[in-house]
């Protein structure tokens, strides 16, 4: 079920790309080449999953938003490896960006998928200004200095710290910086929403519950994967000394507290009221803590 929603939003979204990326210059072919490289696309398919409860967004406005979401976690990605960062040299199975076009065309090629991000929301033609001014609002807070930027911050510092951190300071960087994009991803299929604020709240709660999971997940992986596997090198988070949840309090604890996390996010969205369509979220959070990359 996961597989053909992931499968159909990868579809959707590279449409979208393919036509707003015309690969004329260095850095238009260094974009292309990060967004369209095989990627889970769990974030736009959250978009899209989050959506479906929702009768007010337009399929193709949706589109819009999970393109959106999916290029500024791209460029988080082509940064993310650079080696001032956690220097890492496959991302996606293929090279990482910096590899291939170089630092300053990775850098630059970070920061125009960051952009066009916005600029896509900008000229989306079925969402009025309103929207489209909540979409920026959502997509900047989550991404940004009180997101997954102050996220990356610290968990680049959390390398210096000799000795463990404390699990809240563990789960502090792991929400700013996967959660809270992720969360973004569910909110953005509720603009102007058809459920009441209430029904918000428990989905923006789920978001939360699952946005942690998943890095949690990552975590897990990166010490039990494969590199050809997981299509990046795998004990990263080793060579680097990171905090992660699993260096902090194993790895049969990390996989239980994932699943608690799994099992509250979905009793979460059972309750709702438009239960009947919750089917594509429910099976996209079991795959996000059950996944082999
Ligand atoms: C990797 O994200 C970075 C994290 C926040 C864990 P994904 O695991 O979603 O990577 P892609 O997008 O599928 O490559
Ligand atoms: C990255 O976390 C989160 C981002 C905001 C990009 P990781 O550094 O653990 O992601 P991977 O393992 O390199 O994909
Ligand atoms: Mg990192
Ligand atoms: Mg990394
Ligand atoms: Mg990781």
């Amino acid at each position: 079920m996961s597989e053909q929603f992931l499968t159909r939003t990868r579809e959707l979204i590279h449409k979208k790309i393919l036509a707003e990326i015309s690969p004329d210059s260095l850095i238009d072919q260094a974009m292309r080449y990060s967004v369209l490289s095989d990627s889970k696309t769990i974030r736009p398919a959250l978009v899209l999953a989050s959506g479906e409860l929702n009768n007010n967004l337009t399929k193709n406005s949706l589109i819009t938003l999970a393109t959106a979401i999916e290029l500024i976690h791209t460029y988080s990605l082509i940064h993310d490896d650079l080696p001032c960062m956690d220097d890492d040299d496959i991302r996606r199975g293929k090279e990482s960006s910096h590899i291939k076009f170089g630092e300053a065309n990775a850098i630059l090629a970070g920061d125009a998928l960051h952009d066009l991000a916005f600029e896509i929301i900008s000229t989306d033609k079925d969402m009025n200004d309103a929207s489209k001014i909540k979409a920026v609002n959502i997509l900047a807070n989550a991404s940004g200095a009180k997101g997954m930027v102050l996220g990356q911050h610290l968990d680049i510092e959390s390398e210096k710290s000799k000795e463990n951190i404390d699990l809240k300071s563990m789960k502090k960087i792991h929400t700013l910086k996967t959660g809270k994009l992720i969360k973004a991803a569910v909110e953005m299929g509720q603009i102007e929403s058809s459920l009441n604020k209430a029904e918000i709240n428990m989905l923006l709660e789920f978001g939360s519950k699952i946005g942690l999971a998943f890095q949690i997940f990552d975590d897990i992986l990166d010490e039990t994967g494969e590199t050809s596997e997981l299509g990046k090198r795998a004990k990263s988070d080793q060579k680097n000394n990171k905090q992660t949840y699993v260096k902090v309090v194993g790895i049969d604890e990390s996989a239980k507290i994932a699943n608690k996390l799994l099992d509250e996010s979905i009793n979460l969205i059972d309750e709702l009221r438009v239960r009947d369509k919750i089917e594509p979220l429910k099976s996209l959070a079991k795959f996000m803590v059950n996944r082999k990359s």
